[in-house]
């Protein structure tokens, strides 16, 4: 289904607000954007989780000569075999149990436009053989079906994982993957461009009004110096998610660090509870002396051997440790 160029020319704005950039690398990125998206070559984009590859990848459609085609997103990820055939090539009525109608797949529901292979690192290797023989010539048949369809489609693909190592491992194709990886896209972490963060919030906080019915906070600086302490192994999405949390949770007009969820605000805590190393090392021996003592109802050689010290030295870590063995022998109470 074709759409109107005034509603393209509102997505493409809206969806350009919608992304912040803030950093020079993002506007880098941008420009590569821009730049690829006239042509039809296929993009792969990479990325931790959450940092806006699916986002990215509608930009470049909506940015393309494509735009007013659809735009269509498959999960390489759930689907494998015969399912994964169906979603990408649709069957004919009858083709298998099930099948009670003619059903369209990506690759036609495509056509015209761009298909977005999301976690393509994912493909089962059997049908990355399929997907490369569709790269061929863009024909495919559908399943039970005689006819050779011809598409024309864009592929966008993104994954979370490094390619490259995938196929040094075998678990992908490297022809599939010099055909996907004509031009690469890297998209940082959000710990990596953390000025953009003040941005992002503000940002983030005008869309939780919009879509929530209710005042913008404010935001205290101490909420946002938090902030740039975390890392955000998330990322973008992770940002976006506890601040829309803060903002369904919360009625006051201030976000300070007393609105932050427990979760969220123990990344913080003091570690007031953490004694130093050599503590913790002391306690932990002197538990086990102990324990082994009591195990052996007080015989120190054997106590030695099993925790595989020289009796001597036992008998200074007693003494270090003022252990009564006597009273290590005693069972314990039960309450
Ligand atoms: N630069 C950005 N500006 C504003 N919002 C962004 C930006 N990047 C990502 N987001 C938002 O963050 C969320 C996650 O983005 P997206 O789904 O595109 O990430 P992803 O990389 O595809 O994640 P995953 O690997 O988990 O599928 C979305 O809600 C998206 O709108
Ligand atoms: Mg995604």
């Amino acid at each position: 289904m074709k759409l109107q160029s005034s509603y393209i020319k509102h997505l493409q704005k809206s969806i350009m607000q919608e992304f912040i950039l803030g950093s020079g690398v993002m506007h880098s990125i941008m420009k590569t954007v821009n730049q690829v998206a006239k042509y039809d070559v296929n993009v792969l984009i990479t990325g931790e989780s959450g940092t806006g590859k699916e986002l990215l990848a509608k930009i470049i459609h909506l940015q393309s000569p494509r735009s007013e085609n659809p735009f269509v997103p498959v999960n390489s990820g759930v689907l494998s075999g015969l399912m994964f055939e169906d979603k990408l090539f649709g069957h004919e009525k009858g083709a298998f149990t099930g099948a009670i109608r003619q059903e369209k797949g990506c690759f036609e529901m495509a056509d015209k436009g761009t298909l977005f292979l999301d976690e393509v690192s994912e493909l089962p290797l059997k049908n990355q053989v399929d997907f490369l023989r569709f790269l061929e010539d863009f024909c495919f048949q559908r399943i039970g079906g005689n006819d050779l369809i011809e598409v024309d489609i864009r592929i966008i693909s993104a994954t979370n994982k490094d390619l490259k190592d995938e196929v040094k491992k075998k678990l992908f194709r490297e022809d599939l993957f010099y055909r996907l990886h004509a031009v690469p896209i890297y998209i940082p972490p959000l710990r990596d461009r953390k000025s953009v963060i003040p941005k992002m919030v503000d940002h983030f906080l005008n869309q939780c009004a919009v879509n929530f019915k209710k005042p913008k906070p404010t935001i205290k600086p101490a909420v946002i110096e938090l902030f740039l302490r975390y890392d955000w192994p998330g990322n973008i999405r992770e940002l976006k998610n506890l601040l829309e949390r803060i903002f369904i949770l919360n009625d006051d007009d201030v976000i300070g660090l007393a609105q932050l969820p427990s979760d969220f605000a123990w990344h913080f805590k003091e570690p007031h509870c953490i004694k130093d190393l050599e503590e913790i090392r002391k306690n932990a021996e002197k538990k086990a002396i102990l324990d082994v003592l009591y195990r052996l109802a007080g015989n120190k050689e054997k106590a030695a051997k099993t925790l595989n010290i020289s009796p001597r030295t036992l008998r200074h870590k007693i003494q270090k440790y003022n252990i009564k063995v006597e009273r290590s022998l005693k069972p314990f109470k039960k309450v």
